[in-house]
C-alpha cells in the first residue's frame, strides 16, 4: 500500500489496495494513515455494498440515519445521497449537506468518521469541501485559544435554517424531531486518539455559545467561522467514479456543494457512517 499527500492540509491518496480484500494488517496500516491524515482517499474502487459495510465495520459501529426514507432499502447502514429520480421517486437524498458540519455533531455521540462509496459523478460538479480543524485550532493564537478552552456550544439539527440561510428544506417527521434535541459540546475538543485539539463548532450545526448573551455569542461564533471557512483552510475535494474516501470527523468539518446540482448531473454516493465517542 502507497500513501501519497493528497494536499498538504488534509488526506492522502491510497494506492496498491483492493478494499473488498482488506487483511488485519492492512486495516491497521489505514487505520493509522487515517489518524495522521484526517482523510484517505482510495480512487479506482469498485466496493461492493457488502464490502463497504464490512470495511466500515472495521473502524466502528455503524450509525443508521435518522432520515430513514434514505436509507438503502436492503442496507440500513447505507444513507443514499443522490438527486436520481426511479418512477418519480427520489432514490436518495439530493443535497445531504451543503453547508458546514462534522457530521452527526448535533448528537451527543457525534460520528468519528464518514465513510462515501462514489457510483455515478457528475462532470466537474459536485464536490465535497473540507477543513482540517486541527490547523484551525492552531492558527487561532494563545489569547483565543485560552478563551475558547473552557467554552461550551449547543449543537442543534441543521441550525442554520433558523437563521434563514438557504438550504435544502428536509421536513423532520414528529419522531425524527424527537430524536433531535440539542446537545452541548466543548468549543474545542481533544482527539482521543491523537491527543490533539480540533476546533469543534461549525456553522451549519453551532448555534450558541453557554453562558454568553445572545450577542457576545454571536460576535465569538462569527469570528470562529469566518475563521474556519477561510479560503486558505477549503480543500475541495472532486469525485471521480469509483473513488471511496473516509474522513475523521473528529478533526474535519466539510460542506457538500450538491445544492444547486441539477437533475441531469445525475450523483449517487453510498455512504456509511461510523459512530464516535462523547467530545472532550
Ligand atoms: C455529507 O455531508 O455527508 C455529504 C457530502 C456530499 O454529498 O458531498
Amino acid at each position: 500500500m502507497r500513501f501519497d499527500t493528497l494536499d498538504a492540509r488534509l488526506g492522502a491518496r491510497v494506492s496498491g489496495v483492493d478494499l473488498n480484500r482488506i487483511t488485519d494488517d492492512g486495516f491497521r496500516e489505514i487505520h493509522d494513515n487515517f489518524l495522521r491524515y484526517g482523510l484517505l482517499s482510495f480512487p479506482a474502487q469498485s466496493l461492493s455494498l457488502d464490502g463497504q459495510v464490512a470495511f466500515s465495520r472495521r473502524f466502528g459501529d455503524l450509525d443508521i440515519h435518522l432520515l430513514t426514507q434514505y436509507n438503502h432499502p436492503q442496507y440500513p447502514e447505507i444513507f443514499v445521497l443522490s438527486n436520481i429520480v426511479v418512477d418519480g421517486k427520489p432514490i436518495g437524498i439530493a443535497d445531504g449537506g451543503s453547508y458546514w458540519h462534522s457530521d452527526l455533531a448535533f448528537q451527543k455521540n457525534p460520528a468519528m468518521a464518514t465513510m462515501l462509496n462514489a457510483q455515478e459523478i457528475p462532470e466537474g460538479a459536485g464536490d465535497t469541501l473540507f477543513v482540517n480543524m486541527y490547523q484551525a485550532w492552531d492558527d487561532l493564537g494563545a489569547e483565543w485559544q485560552e478563551r475558547l478552552l473552557p467554552m461550551q456550544a449547543i449543537h442543534r439539527y441543521r441550525a442554520f435554517e433558523k437563521k434563514a440561510e438557504r438550504g435544502t428544506q428536509v421536513n423532520l417527521t414528529e419522531g425524527q424531531k424527537a430524536k433531535t434535541p440539542d446537545v452541548v459540546h466543548p468549543v474545542v475538543r481533544t482527539h482521543p486518539e491523537t491527543g490533539r485539539k480540533a476546533l469543534f463548532v461549525h456553522p451549519g450545526m453551532t448555534a450558541e455559545i453557554v453562558g454568553l448573551s445572545a450577542q457576545e455569542s454571536e460576535d465569538i461564533l462569527e469570528m470562529l467561522f469566518a475563521h474556519c471557512t477561510n479560503p486558505r483552510y477549503v480543500v475541495p475535494y472532486r469525485w471521480k467514479k469509483g473513488d471511496v474516501i473516509i474522513w475523521d470527523n473528529r478533526c474535519t468539518m466539510h460542506s457538500a456543494t450538491t445544492r444547486e446540482l441539477p437533475p441531469e448531473k445525475r450523483r449517487l454516493i453510498y455512504r456509511t457512517t461510523i459512530r464516535g465517542d462523547v467530545p472532550h
